[in-house]
């Protein structure tokens, strides 16, 4: 049952002491949030990951490339732990490595390569939401991470390196957060391979400023302008806020747009009796409206809208682990290999160092 559950895990955890650190995301569900250690945004949980150097293993209650981030930013004899690994990101599943090698063959075919120590023809980003492998390109060829908490500062980084930037996976954080900037529809056209098959032009390519990858989060993807004028219309003078991985128009119409982390401190703000509207998975949206009892929450999508993957990780993999690590074991360890680790924590030492 789910009280034994929570009876398993806390002795486990009792026993373990500060051997080991659980590490929640926000759209954890609440079974697991509360046994968590530290809850963050994506961003708080890499800074976490480096910032226990007393912990033998993280158990990281996430999804699978933030577990891997972890293992990259922790001491090398931690261990990382992801109690389910079947929890992944359809988002960064959307961009391979070999995907993302031929794009950038095709790109320096075109743009060149740019001469030592002058501004370079295309700078790769990729956001936090993707393999360890394509942090580690961008790593080796110039490039940065970013997550959602930071994409403006980090493409300031790269526009004072390179003409362009390419940003991978998520096609609508890299446009919301170019659009901020002041970069244009016709900046920004979305990769499409191989010239022969309807590929880029090179026109297109040399007047582009964010070349986008044709990534998307199927859980963002789902808010629309159209709830939103419903929600305005049933509450007047409501706020909506939405996370910046949902599409333009979305965001455009929306009061505020941010990292989880951004959506978590609006709510904590907000003047008693608001009524708010948030544009983001539904175990985070839930848990705030708990918090604050005083205001109205609710979440855009009147269906319920939870992320898939986030989900399973369910309190009987979590009590499974605990187990194992008191016994001694260390199940479902994430291993990221020490050439690809040495080169993504060049990436992401290069983020954390942008950060204003
Ligand atoms: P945050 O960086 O805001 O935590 O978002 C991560 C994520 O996966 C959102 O879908
Ligand atoms: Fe990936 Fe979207 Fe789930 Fe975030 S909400 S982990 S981007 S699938």
């Amino acid at each position: 049952s789910d009280a034994e559950l929570t009876e398993r895990i806390m002795a486990a955890k009792a026993a373990l002491g500060d051997r080991v650190q659980i590490l929640g995301h926000f759209y954890q569900r609440d079974e697991i949030v509360q046994h968590a250690d530290f809850v963050g945004d994506s961003f708080m949980l890499a800074q976490a990951a480096k910032e226990h150097p007393e912990a033998e293993a993280f158990v990281f209650c996430g999804v699978h490339f933030m577990a891997e981030t972890a293992d990259i930013l922790s001491g090398p004899d931690q261990a990382v732990i992801l109690p389910n690994l079947a929890a992944g990101c359809s988002m960064a599943d959307m961009a391979t490595i070999d995907q993302v090698e031929e794009c950038w063959k095709q790109l320096t075919a075109t743009l060149g390569t740019g001469a030592p120590g002058g501004l370079q023809p295309v700078i790769p980003v990729t956001y936090m939401n993707s393999s360890a492998a394509i942090k580690a390109f961008c790593g080796r060829n110039g490039g940065i991470v970013c997550t959602s908490s930071n994409a403006r500062t980090v493409l300031e980084w790269a526009f004072e390196r390179g003409q362009r930037v390419v940003f991978f996976p998520d096609q609508h954080l890299g446009r919301n957060t170019a659009k901020a900037m002041g970069i244009t529809e016709e900046e920004m056209p979305l990769w499409r391979p191989h010239l022969a098959l309807g590929g880029n032009t090179a026109a297109e390519l040399e007047a582009a400023r964010v070349i986008l990858w044709n990534g998307f989060c199927s859980v963002h993807k789902r808010f629309t302008v159209a709830q939103i004028e419903q929600a305005r219309a049933d509450f007047p003078g409501l706020t909506v806020i939405v996370h910046p991985e949902c599409p333009a128009a979305v965001v455009d119409a929306a009061d505020g747009a941010g990292s989880t982390e951004y959506i978590r401190k609006e709510i904590e703000a907000a003047a008693p009796g608001s009524v708010i509207a948030i544009g983001t998975e539904i175990n985070l949206v839930n848990r705030l409206q708990q918090q604050r009892p005083d205001l109205t929450i609710f979440c855009l999508d009147p269906v319920v809208c939870p992320c898939s993957t986030m989900y399973r990780i369910h309190p009987a993999y979590l009590a499974w682990t605990l187990e194992a690590l008191l016994a001694g074991e260390t199940p479902n360890q994430i291993s990221v290999s020490a050439e690809v680790a040495d080169d993504s924590r060049v990436a992401l030492e290069r983020m954390l160092a942008a950060r204003p």
